[in-house]
């Protein structure tokens, strides 16, 4: 067993090694969650077994007829390299507790409990079919095993739950699935610290294993990139996943008689993925399949017309190292993301003018994506007034026109759209 180092030393040693870890991760912006497990059957959210009190043995019967199609990974897979994604997360064992590959250590599987076929194997071949990074969801907390809540004030119960997270963990990363290039963490409960998980050892384990795996923050250490759930907000110096359902509701699938609520369109996805690349950040955009493993129908479309959009304007304005845009709302009819002295302009909404506003660097072009057509603007020292292109030119795909703004240097830009009366000429103290 190597030596354990203490979290400085290891701190130390994973930061040193981050940035080549994380190129593919930083470039690769987007990616896709996928929630599936015996949850799906119920239908009424991944935490139904929690939030409506099922009797364990009730829920073993439910797993038991849990039968995902054989092929229903290659689809997700199919679909998510469509919507332009780089990368996909599979929960692999949920609260539930409810393991999706041929697990010896957990039982409780997809294969013993359930007669079915092992779920993550396929996962991983459908994601190297599509050229898709994989990453494993696990779930600290689980509302299955015996000892998973007594751990939290029974030392030995607590060895026996790390024994079994721990031996959980080598089936997945031991090699038997190949290389994996995330672990992401959930719900560090019930026990409420790194040293209640035994963290440091856990992930100094898996990282012996997969060297140049990425980890999250949810083992209660830092790690590699936080994950703001739910939000789009950057977190500071650090690298960060926003983890987005397609509903706003539940991460597993919803046996629902109506069209979802909150279902994103193609608009709605590329304005959060603008809004994390704006910032610097990925979006992790979660689907919850179906009982036999089909993709959920609302989500087809809108993921569908993501990826046409990613690929006529992806490489430009999304893709690869991005500066973290200091553009303050220079038009209020978009939001833009930036590369060095480039700046991209989202068009979310139409107008018959395009005034950009507080721009001090001198603009060298402005070009209309994804052909990089010139246009004709004017710039004065308070504004660039642009003539717009007609309509038939702007974006069909999903209605947001993009615009190449590069300047002679890396842009300055007046904080105008606070104190316009300031501007004539004079900087605003900031
Ligand atoms: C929360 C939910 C969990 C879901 C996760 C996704 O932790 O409890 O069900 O898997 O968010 O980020």
């Amino acid at each position: 067993m190597q030596t354990l180092l203490s979290r400085p030393e290891y701190e130390r040693q994973v930061a040193a090694t981050r940035d080549a870890r994380m190129q593919w991760w930083r470039d690769a912006r987007f990616g896709m969650f996928i929630h599936y497990g015996a949850h799906t059957l119920i239908g009424r959210n991944e935490w139904a077994m929690a939030i409506e009190n099922w009797k364990i043995e009730d829920y073993e019967e439910v797993a038991r007829q849990f039968r995902p199609e054989p092929g229903c990974t290659r689809q997700w897979a199919k679909l998510a390299a469509e919507a332009g994604m780089k990368y996909m997360v599979l929960t692999t064992r949920h609260h539930e507790g409810f393991s999706l590959w041929d697990s010896k250590v957990n039982p409780y599987n997809v294969v013993a409990h359930s007669g079915g076929f092992d779920v993550v194997k396929e996962f991983v071949a459908s994601c190297r079919e599509f050229g898709l990074r994989t990453g494993f969801y696990f779930s600290l907390m689980d509302w299955h095993h015996p000892d998973s809540w007594r751990c939290a004030f029974d030392p030995e119960a607590r060895a026996r739950f790390q024994g079994f997270l721990t031996g959980m963990l080598k089936e997945l990363l031991g090699g038997a699935y190949g290389k994996i290039d995330i672990l992401w963490y959930d719900v560090s409960r019930p026990m409420e610290s790194h040293e209640g998980w035994g963290s440091l050892q856990m992930n100094q384990m898996v990282r012996s294993l997969q060297p140049d795996i990425i980890i999250n923050n949810r083992s209660k250490l830092d790690e590699d990139f936080s994950t703001p759930e739910e939000h789009l907000t950057a977190t500071e110096g650090k690298d960060w996943e926003a983890c987005m359902t397609f509903n706003r509701i539940s991460w597993g699938y919803l046996d629902s008689a109506q069209a979802l609520p909150y279902s994103y369109n193609a608009q709605g996805i590329l304005r959060m993925l603008n809004t994390v690349c704006e910032s610097g950040g990925n979006l992790l955009l979660n689907i919850g399949p179906m009982p036999n493993g089909s993709v959920p129908p609302e989500a087809v479309e809108p993921l569908q017309t993501t990826g046409r959009w990613l690929k006529a304007y992806g490489d430009a304005a999304v893709y690869g190292r991005l500066t973290p845009s200091k553009v303050q709302r220079a038009s209020g009819t978009g939001r833009f993301t930036q590369r060095g002295n480039k700046v991209y302009f989202w068009q979310f909404i139409r107008s018959p003018q395009l005034i950009f506003g507080g721009f001090e660097t001198k603009l060298k072009a402005i070009r209309l994506l994804p052909t990089g057509t010139p246009l004709a603007f004017e710039q004065t020292s308070r504004q660039i007034i642009v003539t717009p292109p007609p309509a038939d030119r702007c974006d069909q795909i999903a209605n947001i026109t993009v615009y190449e703004l590069e300047f002679e240097d890396m842009p300055v830009q007046h904080r105008c759209s606070a104190y316009p009366q300031l501007h004539v000429g004079e900087r605003l103290v900031e």
